[in-house]
């Protein structure tokens, strides 16, 4: 199965991504984490790319294609679920093109629609595993008695004002690729308000429904 999660920063892509790749076998190809892999390790795409992230800006499209790219070849464009791709329209040009010259085409997209009330919410609380990758919120999804807070990360990024910039960029930016997907690939938008269970078993009802997705 070939998805992509749709939505604002802060909707649940990473959360609701890690559970559909464990739970049904996926890559989970996060542009995000790839860039923030890359920052961390002080390669030469991480230092290009660090400023942008930190300041909530969008690394240029031909640098993201790029990666996403070399991730698709290295799984054979298998089963995957991408999170935060794409988010311009020439980059979901792009991806339905390259896909299809590949005979992998996209089996559908699930936005999730959160308000951006409840984004500002999300991301102020929440902390990040560098080692494991697990996702957290201190009051939603707090970490277990076993992980040392210590060890968990507040992601630059997550700071008010790069908060409302990542807010704008989307709303500019990433927004108007609704269009552009619902025409071209199976679109299905749930609400992700609620908790990270609810949102779970929609993603997975929409899934389950689409007669192409049947046994998911
Ligand atoms: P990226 O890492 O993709 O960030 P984002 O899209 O802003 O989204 P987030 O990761 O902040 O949120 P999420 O939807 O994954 O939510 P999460 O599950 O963590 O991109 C970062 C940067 O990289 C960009 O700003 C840009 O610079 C660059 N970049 C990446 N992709 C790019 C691209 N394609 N083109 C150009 N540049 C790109 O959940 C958030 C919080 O809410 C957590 O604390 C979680 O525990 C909590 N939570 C989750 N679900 C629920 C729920 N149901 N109820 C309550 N809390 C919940
Ligand atoms: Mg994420």
């Amino acid at each position: 199965m070939r998805l992509a999660l749709f939505g604002p920063p802060g909707a649940g892509k990473g959360t609701q991504a890690k559970r559909l790749a464990r739970d049904h076998d996926l890559t989970h190809l996060s542009t995000g984490d790839l860039f923030r892999a890359a920052i961390r390790e002080r390669t030469p795409l991480g230092l290009k790319v660090a400023s942008l992230l930190e300041a909530g800006e969008l690394v240029p499209d031909d640098v993201t294609n790029g990666i996403v790219a070399d991730r698709l070849a290295q799984i054979d464009y298998g089963s995957f679920v991408l999170d935060g791709f794409p988010r311009t329209v020439p980059q979901a040009e792009w991806l339905l093109d390259h896909l299809a010259a590949n005979d992998a085409p996209l089996d559908a997209v699930v936005s999730l629609v959160v308000p951006d009330e409840d984004v500002v919410g999300r991301l102020s609380r929440r902390r990040t595993d560098p080692e494991t990758g697990a996702i957290y919120h201190l009051d939603f999804n707090p970490p277990p008695a076993d992980v040392d807070p210590e060890t968990l990360v507040h992601r630059p990024d997550d700071q008010p004002e790069a908060i409302r910039h990542r807010l704008e960029v989307y709303h500019e930016e990433t927004a108007p690729v609704e269009a552009y997907l619902r025409e071209h690939v199976r679109y299905h938008e749930i609400d992700g308000t609620g908790s990270l269970a609810e949102v779970q078993a929609r993603v997975t009802d929409v899934l389950v429904e689409d007669r192409g997705l049947a046994g998911i």
